[in-house]
């Protein structure tokens, strides 16, 4: 018993490093669905109306997982990115929503 407990916890000290290694993903996702809704969704639903929308659904499930890191790994690059006014605390909020909630995640979520 005592083996099975220091194994869960070396595993579980390896996976937060491994976390952290790929790319941010280590915010807090409820805060990230706040941020979401409130800075992205505007423009990333289907029927979105604010000037300049993508006017198509984007939300954690949206993408996979190996997407989403593609994207925070270059977030950069994103067409809309000069138009948002995030900490990089937030928009580690924001990926770990979006990456927790992946299609191919154990909990996938639709932002609805
Ligand atoms: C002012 C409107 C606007 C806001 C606000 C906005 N976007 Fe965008 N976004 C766009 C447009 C326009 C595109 C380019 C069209 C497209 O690719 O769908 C785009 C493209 C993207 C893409 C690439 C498209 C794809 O499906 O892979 C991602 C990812 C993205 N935005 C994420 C975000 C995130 C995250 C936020 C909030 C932090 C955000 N956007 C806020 C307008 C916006």
């Amino acid at each position: 018993m005592r083996k099975l407990i220091i194994l869960a916890m070396a595993g579980a000290i390896f996976a937060t490093q491994v976390g952290i290694g790929l790319a941010m993903f280590d915010g807090n996702p409820r805060q990230g669905r706040f941020l979401f809704r409130e800075q992205c969704r505007p423009c990333h639903m289907e029927d979105a109306t604010k000037e300049g929308a993508a006017g198509e659904y984007l939300g954690p499930d949206a993408k996979r997982q190996a997407e989403w890191e593609e994207v925070f790994g270059d977030i950069e690059a994103l067409p809309c990115y000069d138009e948002w006014d995030l900490s990089e605390d937030e928009l580690n909020h924001i990926g770990t929503y979006l990456h927790q909630g992946a299609a191919d995640s154990p909990t996938p979520e639709r932002c609805g």
